[in-house]
């Protein structure tokens, strides 16, 4: 039997349309998918966090505790940066810990951490504290091919996932790029490698999905992510049902509940319409793009790229801008496109290509990463770029972590006017101006103006 993780109240929304899902809307289907039998809901982390926040001026430590109370029988997961949390910087370990302990202590069972590198030291005390606290740890590994992106490696990382504690392991194909005959071989390697069990997390984009997901299950995959259709393929995960119809009564049925499920369905329905009708979910979305099997591109970075050549006025440089992106991530040593190293190579691809000449100009973060902040590249970056943007200055080799100092405390001290807990502590720590505008509106309600409808010059 495989078991299923139902993404749609995370990823499916985040990659379909930006994350916009109401509390509200989550908490009416987490009520009914509580019944359906998945393995656990994908409900919080992520882009969730932020998107409450800034667009729906709602709490995200609510939502989790909304969502725990109607979810009596099902494991919430939710998705973690490793030392970056869900933010873009890293955080001292005493922050890591403390959000662990608040995510578990509000509802959530199953926390799956990843880091852009493959680092294992940036997973370390997420891992730790994820345990300390009670919570099941899954490891996931961002996938990716490169020359040094082997099954090898892979197979190798695994058993470092191992050896550190975690109690289950991911395959996070954020791009969508893992092809079935790929899946055969690395699952296959993994399972003979490591008694954990195995997940796959892919996306639809190049239209292969489902191809892949078959072939991981024949080769032994545990658990799949699943979204619930139509909030489902283009850009976000395969359909729940289909995937479940497809292995009804074989000897990998999910054995979902389908009465449950067809409750769901009007209520996903409806909600998709109404993104669809407001503009943010575009029709774009579920449209098969092949090329991101050559590019390696994440919708969501392609998007990006997107916005600003068009604020440049630079879109007929798209395509030149697309054929960069391999070349600088070939320069940097081959790191996964994923958040934030996504961005760092899109945003460094553009200056680029519009500067008329390579690393004229460079992000802060770019430099950053140069300098070791971010761990450990996957292969050696090229060191003439990397003398050309940072001179011989000197890198660090260490846990990025271990240079800094404990923050949690001097945090709530900075923050002591406009916090009431510690949950407001970490929302501030992790988006400072989106958190001190939320919680100063929440904490300090305006009486809203009645307005009423009348014409002034009758
Ligand atoms: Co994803």
């Amino acid at each position: 039997m495989v078991k299923i993780v139902e993404t749609s109240v995370r990823d499916g929304h985040q990659s379909l349309f930006a994350t916009r899902m109401t509390t509200e809307e989550v908490v009416k289907l987490c009520e009914i998918y509580d019944k359906v039998g998945y393995h656990a809901i994908e409900v919080w982390g992520g882009a969730t966090f932020d998107s409450c926040m800034r667009f729906l001026n709602e709490d995200p430590w609510e939502r989790l505790r909304a969502v725990r109370k109607v979810c009596k029988n099902t494991k919430l997961q939710m998705l973690f940066r490793g030392q970056n949390i869900l933010g873009y910087r890293h955080y001292s370990d005493d922050v890591v810990d403390m959000f662990c302990k608040k995510s578990i202590e509000n509802g959530i069972d199953i926390i799956r951490v990843f880091d852009a590198l493959n680092d294992v030291r940036n997973l370390k005390q997420a891992v730790m504290s994820t345990k300390k606290y009670g919570g099941e740890c899954q490891i996931a590994l961002s996938y990716t091919t490169s020359p040094v992106h082997t099954v090898e490696y892979y197979v190798n990382l695994a058993k470092e996932i191992e050896k550190l504690g975690a109690d289950s392991l991911c395959i996070k194909d954020m791009a969508g790029v893992l092809t079935p005959t790929d899946a055969t071989e690395l699952i296959t390697a993994l399972k003979k490698n490591t008694k954990l069990p195995i997940e796959l997390h892919s996306h639809c984009t190049a239209g292969i999905c489902e191809m892949t997901y078959t072939a991981a299950i024949k080769a032994g995959v545990d658990i799949i992510d699943t979204s619930m259709s139509p909030l489902s393929n283009g850009t976000a995960q395969p359909s729940t049902q289909a995937m479940a119809n497809a292995f009804k009564g074989t000897e990998y049925d999910p054995k979902l509940n389908f009465e449950y499920i067809h409750k769901a369905e009007p209520i996903v329905t409806e909600i998709v319409n109404k993104y669809v009708k407001n503009g943010l979910l575009s029709p774009k979305s579920f449209q098969i793009n092949p090329n991101i099997l050559t590019y390696q591109v994440p919708g969501g970075m392609l998007s990006n790229m997107i916005k600003q050549l068009t604020d440049q006025g630079a879109m007929d440089k798209y395509e030149e801008v697309l054929r960069e992106i391999p070349k600088v991530r070939k320069d940097m040593g081959y790191p996964p496109l994923v958040t934030p190293l996504s961005q760092m190579v899109g945003t460094q691809s553009v200056l680029n290509i519009l500067n008329g000449e390579r690393y004229k100009m460079c992000a802060k973060e770019i430099k950053d990463y140069l300098h070791g902040k971010y761990g450990k590249s996957p292969a050696p970056v090229d060191e003439e770029i990397k003398k050309k943007i940072i001179g011989d200055d000197e890198v660090i080799t260490c846990r990025p972590a271990d240079l800094l100092k404990p923050e949690f405390e001097e945090l709530k001290e900075k923050y002591k006017d406009i916090a009431r807990c510690d949950e407001d502590v970490l929302s501030l720590a992790l988006f400072e101006a989106v958190a001190t505008e939320f919680l100063t509106k929440k904490y300090n309600p305006q009486p809203e103006v009645e307005t009423e409808e009348f014409d002034m010059y009758i």
